[in-house]
């Protein structure tokens, strides 16, 4: 089939060269004229891994080409996926501004169509509050008379694993009105359904419904995720007041078939383009509609909170008077990990930056690490930190370590060396990457979330 997929960012990126894969002819669109000039030249301008190699041969092959020009395969695609950013807008609310900018121009190229041309179906795969699909549909036919749909197809993609997601869904969810419209998104996904069961059988899920109920669906979906995440949070603090383990209440409550075994991770908060800017989008039309979402609110509370767990125990372990602006004059820390997660170089909303925020505010100087993220940092905070190349080098003579991303290459550090480095073997573990006795045996002073710190 013939498909265009417009945004070239994280999710349309991996769209593209999904349906690639697949054997689809894609063109991939997008505004900016740098990224288009780099994936042009085979270079991602984002890191996910295999997205390189999957970039390099379908644009060899010549089943994959990047444009700027919208108008560029309108004529004979079955499918035009809108891909672009839905930020929060100031009140909350996702911005709809370039879906619907999309949209306007898209319905101003369809005349490029024949005009008894089967309808093309315009796919919101940006996530996208209720009711957007209709918005579309409007932005649209104030441009145009010829045929098309607009359909629902929230995206799930996990960054850090994203082409697997893509090629090999748990479920794939449309919101569409004709079977005109499920037709085409079955043939487009066909393969990526028939692999997914081939690899688990209950994988490959296939959801036909209203485009409402698809575009609640996502934001359900990453409300509860997040609700999770908040929940282990608190449950960890509870922990280290009454001396228990949270790794030990995760794997016991994540055995129980109906909890599961997923999202049960303590950690320094959610962050991440999604979970913030849905939550709140969510929150939005909760509070829109008349309908509270206090579980929702409470998530979103504990995270803001949870965001600051790392600096407060480096306060706490220095004695410093909170709300004082030098406490750590002096101090030299490493943090390893800057990216919102393991496995990405995406920062957006990464707990990273408001712990270096909040330590080089209070004096601290910090040297950081991370294996894909540090150029996104540097771009957005400059020489505020040191940036090191080699993240054993970089403890060299400082006071402690702080780890904020779960990179396996850290977890799987020799600390004996990073101890002989360090001035003094202390740690601020924002992952749990090591468990509390070693750490003890080993004559660490460390910090984690849940347990009770060993080695004081
Ligand atoms: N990143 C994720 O993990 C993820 C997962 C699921 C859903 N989503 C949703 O998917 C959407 C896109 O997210 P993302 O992370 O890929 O964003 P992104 O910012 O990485 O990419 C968006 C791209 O759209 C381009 N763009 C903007 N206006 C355009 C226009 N008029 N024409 C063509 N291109 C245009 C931008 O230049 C950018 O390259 C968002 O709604 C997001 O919530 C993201």
């Amino acid at each position: 089939m013939q498909v265009m997929v417009i945004g070239s960012g994280y999710v349309g990126l991996v769209a593209a060269v999904g349906f690639a894969e697949s054997g689809h002819s894609v063109i991939g669109v997008d505004v900016d004229v740098a990224k288009i000039k780099k994936l042009r030249q085979g270079i991602s301008p984002i890191y996910e891994p295999g997205l390189d190699e999957l970039l390099k041969k379908h644009q060899e092959s010549g089943a994959l080409k990047f444009t700027l020009d919208m108008q560029e395969g309108i004529a004979v695609a079955h499918a035009a996926f809108i891909c672009v950013g839905t930020p929060q807008s100031e009140d909350g609310s996702a911005d709809l501004q370039f879906v619907i900018a999309v949209a306007k121009e898209l319905g101003r190229h369809m005349h490029l169509r024949a005009k008894d041309a089967k309808p093309l179906i315009v796919v919101d795969k940006s996530t996208v509050p209720v009711g957007t699909a209709a918005k579309v549909t409007a932005a649209m036919a104030a441009e145009t008379d010829q045929a098309f749909e607009v359909v629902s197809n929230p995206e799930f993609l996990r960054e850090g694993c994203a082409i697997d997601d893509f090629l090999l869904p748990d479920r794939v969810v449309i919101g569409c009105r004709t079977d005109y419209a499920e037709a085409i998104m079955k043939g487009l996904y066909q393969a990526h359904l028939d692999a997914a069961r081939k690899r688990n059988p209950e994988g490959g899920k296939w959801f036909r419904m209203d485009p409402p109920s698809a575009e609640m669906t996502k934001y359900t979906a990453n409300a509860m995720l997040a609700l999770r995440i908040s929940f282990m949070n608190e449950i960890a603090a509870l922990c280290e007041k009454v001396g228990a383990d949270v790794d030990f209440v995760k794997v016991g409550i994540g055995s129980d078939h109906r909890i599961g075994k997923y999202f049960l991770n303590p950690g320094p908060g959610f962050g991440g383009s999604c979970f913030p800017k849905d939550l709140q989008a969510l929150l939005k039309i909760a509070r829109e509609n008349g309908q509270s979402l206090r579980s929702l609110e409470a998530t979103v509370e504990v995270n803001r909170h949870q965001k600051q767990v790392l600096a407060r125990k480096v306060r706490e372990h220095y004695g410093c008077v909170t709300g004082a602006t030098a406490g750590l004059a002096g101090k030299r820390f490493v943090l390893w990990g800057l990216a919102f997660k393991a496995h990405t170089d995406d920062i957006r909303e990464a707990m990273a930056l408001e712990l270096i925020e909040n330590l080089v505010g209070q004096g601290a100087e910090l040297i950081v690490h991370d294996f894909e993220a540090m150029p996104n940092v540097k771009a957005r905070i400059g020489d505020k930190v040191r940036y090191a190349e080699d993240f054993m080098a970089a403890c060299e003579g400082a006071d402690a370590l702080l780890i904020a991303t779960e990179w396996p290459q850290y977890q799987q550090a020799d600390l004996k060396a990073v101890a002989e480095r360090l001035k003094a073997k202390v740690m601020f573990d924002g992952r749990n990457l090591f468990r509390p006795e070693t750490m003890k045996a080993e004559g660490w002073i460390y910090h984690s979330i849940g347990r009770l710190p060993v080695g004081l």
